[in-house]
């Protein structure tokens, strides 16, 4: 029996693991279900690095995607009276992160359309090949997942519209704060994987001002206040907000409507300086508001009988590292490729998902400690220190790569014939 597969959500993780599982294996039924009325396509730049780039490109869908890139050509420190202090290139895919800019960058509502739209370019190509013979692939906007039961065999879903169903596996791809997972694995090791950065982040867009070009600024200000904003030419300005200031206050406000949301970040934000006024009055008017608290999840193991984690909710390891959809797309990869060789031993393949997907997750969550808590200087000194080391950096950074003209050496994606990928094919 070909498998019956149920992936929650639709973001990044969730139709790039379609597409791998339906071009394995037309005769698979996959089920998307997205809480989300539509395809959520809110959210702002974000990264393609690593493995990111070779797995779109075995896909055939780095063309689509780098068509849609955004130009930021790097990004400048500035003070409160808009003074650059540093100023910092791009950082090529297949490196660390050293900047802000990478080579590839995204928005991710870009991303995720291509990746949806993908799936059901293949679905219908290859329903005109091989009509009743094939498997289905269906997005079901609107519901979500309101209990989970397993055996040994397969799990029992109700759906909150009142369905129910029964799948081979279910994936969990409903990011960060991913309800799978606490439905799945319980709530105290659910609770238990969050690990705090101790930052709270909001995210929005506002109308370009003028003389914003393809650099991006980012304003350190007192109180452990970060603002970024970045434009690459676009006609939006997207502003990032990452604050250590009364950290007890927002954490509890996620719970809360949007506008209360909002109002706690404008309060957090109030005597920022530099250019923070025209920016909240921004906020206040922006459609596509998303705050959180920053944090990396780390499981003990990917999978709990039948259900299985992709993506954020498995191994978020936070913006500030850039390798969100680089992890997205490694574990689809990898959890097609598996399902596909064990042939449809789903046990087998989820054990060696969650084995081969160690080294990858260790290399996307790696950040530097240290470094945080010097990006978010609370005094004066530190401010200084920061700003005086920031300047260095930036004067020093060709020399300090001097000589490493070689790539890092990361973990690289094995071969699966089983996939039958067509490079050449396209979107
Ligand atoms: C609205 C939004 C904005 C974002 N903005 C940024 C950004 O600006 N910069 C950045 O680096 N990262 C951002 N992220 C996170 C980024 O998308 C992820 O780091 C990364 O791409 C991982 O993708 P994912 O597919 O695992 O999860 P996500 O991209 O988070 O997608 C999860 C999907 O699951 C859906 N979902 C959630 N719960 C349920 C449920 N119970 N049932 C069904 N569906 C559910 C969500 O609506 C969403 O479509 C954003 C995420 C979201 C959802
Ligand atoms: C970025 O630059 C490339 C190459 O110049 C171009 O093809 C692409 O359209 C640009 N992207 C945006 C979003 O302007
Ligand atoms: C697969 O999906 C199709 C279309 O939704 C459905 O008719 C069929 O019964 C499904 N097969 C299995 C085994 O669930
Ligand atoms: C998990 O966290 C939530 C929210 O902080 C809390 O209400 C709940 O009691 C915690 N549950 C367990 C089992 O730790």
């Amino acid at each position: 029996m070909p498998l019956k597969v149920l992936i929650v959500g639709a973001g990044i993780a969730g139709p790039a693991l379609a597409s791998l599982l339906q071009g394995a294996d037309p005769s698979r039924n996959i089920t998307v279900v997205e809480r989300f009325p539509s395809l959520r396509t809110a959210g702002q730049q974000i990264d393609l690095k690593n493995q990111a780039v070779p797995i779109l490109k075995k896909m055939g869908l780095f063309e689509a995607v780098a068509a849609q890139c955004v130009n930021e050509t790097g990004v400048q420190i500035v003070d409160a009276q808009n003074q650059v202090i540093a100023q910092f290139g791009i950082s090529p895919s297949g490196q660390r992160r050293r900047t802000l800019t990478s080579e590839h960058e995204i928005m991710r509502g870009d991303m995720v359309r291509v990746l949806y739209e993908a799936s059901l370019k293949q679905d219908a190509k290859l329903k005109q090949e091989l009509g009743d013979n094939k498997g289905a692939l269906t997005y079901d906007f609107g519901n979500s997942v309101e209990g989970l039961s397993q055996d040994s065999e397969g799990v029992d879903v109700k759906f909150s519209d009142g369905k129910t169903g029964r799948y081979d596996l279910v994936v969990a791809a409903d990011g960060q704060t991913s309800r799978t997972r606490r439905l799945a694995f319980g709530e105290a090791e659910n609770n238990a994987s969050f690990k705090s950065l101790g930052i709270h982040a909001a995210y929005y867009s506002m109308p370009r001002a003028q003389g914003e070009g393809s650099l991006a600024k980012a304003y350190m200000a007192l109180g452990s206040r970060m603002i970024v904003t970045r434009n690459s030419e676009q006609p939006m300005t997207q502003v990032l907000l990452f604050t250590m200031k009364d950290t007890e206050k927002l954490g509890a406000i996620y719970k809360e409507s949007l506008e209360k949301q909002k109002q706690a970040f404008a309060e957090n934000y109030e005597d920022a300086g530099w250019e923070t006024s025209r920016l909240l009055n921004g906020m206040d008017a922006a459609k596509d508001f998303y705050c959180h608290e920053m944090g990396q999840i780390k499981m003990q193991q990917l999978h709990k009988g039948r259900v299985v984690l992709v993506g954020d909710s498995g191994y978020c390891p936070t913006p500030f590292t850039g390798m969100g959809v680089t992890g997205c797309l490694t574990g689809a990869y990898l959890l097609a490729g598996e399902l596909s060789r064990q042939g449809e031993d789903v046990d087998k393949a989820l054990q060696s998902y969650n084995e081969m997907m160690r080294q990858p997750i260790d290399e996307c969550q790696q950040m530097s400690t240290r470094l945080m808590g010097f990006a978010f200087p609370s005094s004066r000194l530190g401010l200084w220190s920061l700003q005086t080391v920031l300047w260095a950096t930036s004067k020093l950074e060709p020399y300090a790569y001097r000589g490493r003209t070689q790539d890092d050496t990361f973990w690289s994606p094995p071969d699966y014939p089983e996939l039958k990928l067509k490079p050449e094919a396209g979107l």
